[in-house]
């Protein structure tokens, strides 16, 4: 099947399968690898980019399923709290950070930054095997204003 997607502010039409996700259309035929894959199902977070607006796992919604949608990924990210995670070493290995950031910056919009326990809730979805969690928490706080 033909789906035509607005990826970072570029037309871009894919042919897919329909059984194809999201992620794998992102990472496989349009060759945005920055979205990482590491569960698969729903559980890690790795995978987040913005649908409309929206953050989601791409892992977990079929290509087909967002004609005409407009999709952010890491590669079209310009926000303050990229740099906030540079200044507060909020990562390690990295793999998960792509998704950290969609996830971070979503939730900054959301709102949900008014308490570290809040910041945690919100950011729940997105794991990190490196355990950089209090900075991340720390790069959050200081772009909602709160450090
Ligand atoms: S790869 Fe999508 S949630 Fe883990
Ligand atoms: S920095 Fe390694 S998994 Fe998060």
């Amino acid at each position: 099947m033909r789906v035509r997607l607005r990826v970072n502010g570029a037309e871009r039409q894919v042919d897919v399968e329909p059984r194809v996700t999201l992620l794998d259309a992102l990472r496989e035929v349009i060759g945005l690898t920055g979205t990482k894959k590491g569960c698969d199902r729903g559980e890690c977070g790795a995978c987040t980019v913005h649908v409309n607006g929206r953050r989601i796992d791409a892992c977990m919604t079929l290509a087909v399923m967002h004609e005409g949608d407009e999709i952010t990924t890491i590669e079209g990210l310009d926000h303050p709290v990229q740099r906030a995670f540079l200044e507060h070493d909020a990562f390690q290995c990295g793999f998960c950070t792509p998704g950290q950031l969609m996830s971070a910056a979503a939730c900054l919009a959301e709102g949900h930054t008014g308490s570290d326990a809040e910041i945690r809730e919100w950011m729940s979805g997105n794991t990190c095997r490196c355990a950089a969690y209090p900075h991340i928490v720390a790069a959050v706080r200081e772009v909602a204003g709160r450090a």
